[in-house]
């Protein structure tokens, strides 16, 4: 089978890492791929959807799979099925879910889906009032997508309505914040939850935790994620069935009868209040790094769980997980995530522990290679280290270890990575 895998960051190069193991896998293509995807299969450097597609049908690409929101929320997945080619991940229209921050609350509400009491608006007048009646912190959001930057958690009232009037203004995040979300403050602790689905059927993967803030002990800004785990021991079965049954399945069924079945990675941000699952929101991607850390916890060939997936026959897939844990450790650039940095040479020490070559690997996500061949960070999350072991503490201390045998100038990354599983 030949693979086309859209994207370029770090969980593409783990779908990709994960593919080339598979037997049945014979050629894998990235686009646009990064200064390391081209160890694992070809860059190809088209951006355009239909160019694209033309491109997967004069190569016989057997599947396409499609990593960032980006594409997915643009349509490629509709092109591509013109094309009748195939594809995992969903429609335009069901992409909503994550390009649109008011569709997705109000298909949460439509569908009977636990969230946040909100309101959806734009206007100022109407957003004060809602502020005045709930309790401060007040969350703001900013309807479209906004790389993850879209989320304000106003301490006061006050904030919350300044921030509300910047937003409407088109002042901090320009059309896509002329309609917000204001919603109250759930307060508990979050979980990322991946079912794969076929428009019907669904498999649930290993739940995992990620750590947005850029320091330890969760200070710091947000940033795409520094770091996360699976699986974690913050969810037993009962958390498990309450997620499928109050969550995934409603939310299955009303796509479908909506006209928009969804097929692809439906990502639930889930926080637990009280040992109720929440949902904070939904994505339509595999969450960047909970990816890397997934890829390397399934044994059976993943190309069978996309293709399936794709082609609507999940109910026939044998899906085997590791029992081990997986911990990713983002290393990040100098100035990430405030600015750029100066791209820099990466040197990895060559690795002697036959332990660590067998449990561990890196996934490259911001890397290029300059004329030479050589190696560059060239800024934002440069790499995930991942270890592997048979208990968090174990796989913790594995991806850490890798983490000491990289340098580059500016390299940082935080130290505290799985503390919530290993308090105690
Ligand atoms: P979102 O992009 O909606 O996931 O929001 C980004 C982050 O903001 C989430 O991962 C949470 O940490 C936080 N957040 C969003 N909504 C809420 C809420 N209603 N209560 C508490 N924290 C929230
Ligand atoms: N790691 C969170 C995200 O990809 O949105």
């Amino acid at each position: 089978m030949d693979i086309l895998v859209i994207g370029s960051g770090g969980r593409e190069y783990s779908i990709g890492y994960a593919l080339k193991s598979d037997e049945s896998v014979d050629k894998i293509y990235f686009a646009p791929g990064n200064g390391a995807t081209s160890d694992l299969g070809e860059n190809i450097a088209i951006k355009d959807y239909e160019e694209l597609a033309t491109f997967a049908k004069e190569n016989s690409i057997d599947l396409t799979i499609v990593g960032p929101e980006d594409p997915l929320v643009g349509g490629i997945v509709d092109i591509f099925k013109e094309h009748d080619l195939t594809i995992f991940g969903p429609s335009k229209a069901a992409a909503q879910l994550e390009g649109s921050k008011v569709f997705m609350k109000n298909a949460l509400k439509k569908y009977g889906v636990p969230t946040a009491k909100y309101i959806e608006t734009n206007s100022l007048d109407e957003a004060t009032k809602f502020i005045n009646s709930l309790n401060e912190p007040i969350v703001v959001k900013a309807d479209g997508l906004c790389a993850g930057k879209g989320v304000i958690i106003a301490k006061s009232k006050e904030e919350a309505i300044e921030t509300v009037s910047d937003m409407l203004s088109g002042k901090s995040f320009g059309e896509a914040g002329k309609q917000v979300i204001v919603e109250e403050f759930l307060d508990g602790y979050e979980l990322s939850v991946f079912a794969i689905c076929d428009g019907k059927d669904y498999v649930v993967l290993p739940a995992a935790q990620d750590h947005k803030r850029l320091l330890d002990g969760d200070e710091g800004p947000n940033t795409g994620g520094m770091g996360a785990y699976a699986p974690t021991p913050l969810v037993d079965e009962q958390l498990y069935s309450k997620i499928e049954d109050r969550v995934i399945k409603p939310t299955l069924k009303g796509l479908d009868s909506d006209g928009m079945p969804f097929t692809g990675v439906l990502f639930i941000g889930v926080m637990v209040v009280n040992g109720e699952p929440i949902i904070l929101e939904y994505n339509v991607r595999f969450g960047d790094p909970e990816c890397e850390e997934l890829m390397a916890l399934i044994e059976s060939p993943v190309s069978d769980l996309f293709f399936k997936a794709a082609t609507g026959d999940l109910k026939n897939l044998n899906i085997k997980f590791s029992n081990k844990y997986a911990v990713g450790v983002v290393i990040a650039s100098k100035n990430y995530p405030y600015s750029s940095s100066e791209p820099a040479e990466i040197i990895i020490d060559e690795i002697h522990h036959e332990d660590l070559q067998e449990n561990s690997y890196i996934a490259y996500a911001g890397v290029s290679r300059d004329s030479d061949g050589v190696l560059l960070a060239t800024g934002g999350r440069v790499l995930v280290c991942v270890g592997l072991g048979d208990s968090i503490k174990e796989a913790r201390d594995r991806a850490y270890m890798l983490t000491g045998q990289i340098h580059f100038i500016g390299k940082k990354c935080r130290m505290d990575i799985a503390y919530q599983a290993l308090k105690d």
